[in-house]
């Protein structure tokens, strides 16, 4: 791994299936920092899925639990963070992200997304009778607050997971 000192927690935002998880595991690699998963602590701290958590609890439980793990996993070791794709929507977290960390948007077009989401059954939001027109729907309303991001890197449907933890390095 490099040395490499980050100055701040570096933080993935972006729609569901932009590679915020596999692109920031690898990131974290590279830069020998630990990788953080908000989604990821949400489902142990429950120990459930995110699918049961929106089932049985609820959107707006899973936001509110959402928040309080972004809060603690920022005051922690600096290194790098993976959110979920509507973390960054929320005022409150986006002015918690940039008080501690750099935000970046993995951005992608509509195809990208929906060729790496389409075959799986995790995101509880697509559970719709028209799961593509639900992620495009997302896609539009949501572009605004990813744009908010301090920086952004476009992925392309040829670029490696490498490729993009290259390419944010490059940004950073
Ligand atoms: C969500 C995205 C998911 C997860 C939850 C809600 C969203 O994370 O947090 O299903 O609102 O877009 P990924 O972006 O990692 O799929």
């Amino acid at each position: 791994p490099e040395r490499w000192k980050l100055k701040k927690t570096v933080v993935l935002v972006g729609m569901m299936g932009a590679g915020k998880t596999a692109v920031g595991k690898a990131l974290a690699v590279r830069l020998a920092v630990p990788f953080l998963d908000s989604d990821a602590e949400i489902e142990q701290a429950a120990n459930m899925s995110i699918a049961e958590i929106f089932a049985r609890d609820g959107e707006a439980f899973f936001r509110d639990r959402e928040t309080q793990v972004i809060d603690r996993l920022l005051e922690g070791e600096r290194g790098i963070l993976s959110t979920g794709g509507g973390a960054f929507l929320s005022e409150r977290n986006r002015n918690l992200i940039s008080r501690k960390g750099v935000s970046v948007w993995l951005k992608a077009d509509l195809a990208l997304l929906w060729s790496r989401v389409k075959h799986k059954d995790t995101r509880p939001l697509l559970r719709t009778a028209d799961p593509y027109g639900t992620l495009r729907d997302l896609y539009e309303t949501r572009l605004p607050f990813y744009q908010q991001a301090d920086l952004t890197v476009t992925a392309q449907p040829d670029y490696s997971i490498d490729t993009m933890a290259e390419k944010v390095l490059e940004a950073l």
